[in-house]
């Protein structure tokens, strides 16, 4: 039986991964958290939990012996791991290289010497900062902040141990992620329901028209595991997965507006402040390099994954 180790297991992504795959492969899973966001919890809640076909591993990507554990009888490596909050890694660039960067080198050292098959490495748009759009691979990345250039550092060296060691990596840029169990995350599809479930007014930050290219974790499930075990010419690739369509902030409002009323829920007007520094205006991807070599698409909508979302809320928050 097929062995995969999925770091940051315990965390949204990672928990919504772990379903998927249960659900729909016979693959068997070590998971290595050390719990700083993630819990516990989360990954007992998982549908299909079994400790027949999950291990976990309580420790840190930076730790050799953690990391050496947790590779035991593992073939394949989708590394979600990370310090993931942007506004943290400016106030704190050296923590967030420090997990970002250390533990993906020491986790690719591990894997060589474990003569790993597959590693997937989860990156973020957030390397290309400011573009023209769409955004594709071939773009040259600008990083706005540590943590996109903490991604775009993992990215290099996926790349470099494939030239220097062989190993087979794939990074995978995603773009805003939403869906289920987001319990813990502060990105702005959680941030509005949780603030209108807790009765708070949520704010928008500038006018609202700019724009993100919102993907649902059933699809960036599907694109993980594709690239776990689709065939690929180099031996290093990089893909943008999204979804590949534009959504202002204000349409997404007015949407989680109209579903929460029809659930019966008074949902206040938005209310508008000064834009952020350094945030991206306009934000949406060309997929077509994961649709040609990856056989990925999207098939979730924003209304059916909106919906599925704030389901999840009412019920488990
Ligand atoms: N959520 C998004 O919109 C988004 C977008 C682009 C990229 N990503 C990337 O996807 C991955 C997963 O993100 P997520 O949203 O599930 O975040 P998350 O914080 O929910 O999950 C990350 C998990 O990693 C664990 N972790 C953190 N530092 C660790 C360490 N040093 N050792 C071991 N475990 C550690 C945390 O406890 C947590 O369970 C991250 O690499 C993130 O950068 C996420």
């Amino acid at each position: 039986m097929e062995r995969l180790l999925i770091t940051g297991g315990c965390g949204f992504i990672g928990t919504n991964l772990i379903e998927y795959l249960l659900d729909r492969t016979d693959v068997d899973i070590n998971v290595l958290d050390d719990l700083s966001q993630g819990k516990i919890e989360y990954l007992k809640s998982v549908e299909g939990y079994s400790e027949d076909r999950i291990k976990f591993i309580e420790g840190d990507v930076r730790n050799e012996e953690d990391v050496s554990a947790a590779l035991e009888n593992c073939e394949k490596v989708i590394h979600l791991a990370a310090q993931t909050d942007v506004i943290d890694s400016v106030e704190d660039p050296q923590n967030d290289a420090d997990i970002n960067i250390m533990g993906t080198i020491n986790l690719l050292n591990e894997s060589v010497e474990s003569s790993v098959k597959r590693f997937v490495f989860a990156s973020s748009a957030a390397p290309l900062g400011e573009q023209d759009m769409p955004i594709h691979e071939d773009k040259v990345p600008q990083p706005l902040a540590p943590y996109g250039a903490s991604k775009l550092a993992g990215e290099g060296y996926c790349s470099a141990y494939a030239g220097s060691f062989g190993i087979k990596t794939v990074a995978l840029r995603f773009s805003n992620v939403y869906g289920p169990k987001s319990w813990h995350k502060g990105s702005v599809v959680s941030k509005f329901i949780k603030q209108i479930l807790e009765g708070e007014t949520p704010i928008i930050y500038g006018d609202g028209d700019q724009t993100r290219d919102f993907i649902h974790t059933k699809d960036i499930s599907k694109a993980l595991h594709l690239s776990s075990v689709q065939d690929l010419e180099s031996r290093f690739e990089l893909f943008q997965i999204a979804t590949g369509k534009e959504t202002t902030i204000n349409e997404l409002y007015s949407k989680l507006k109209k579903k929460l009323e029809e659930k019966g829920l008074a949902v206040p007007e938005v209310r508008y402040a000064e834009e952020r520094e350094g945030e991206i205006y306009r934000n949406y991807a060309d997929i077509s390099k994961a649709e040609r070599e990856l056989n990925y698409r999207p098939g979730v909508t924003l209304e059916e994954g909106l919906e599925e979302t704030i389901d999840w809320f009412l019920h488990e928050y």
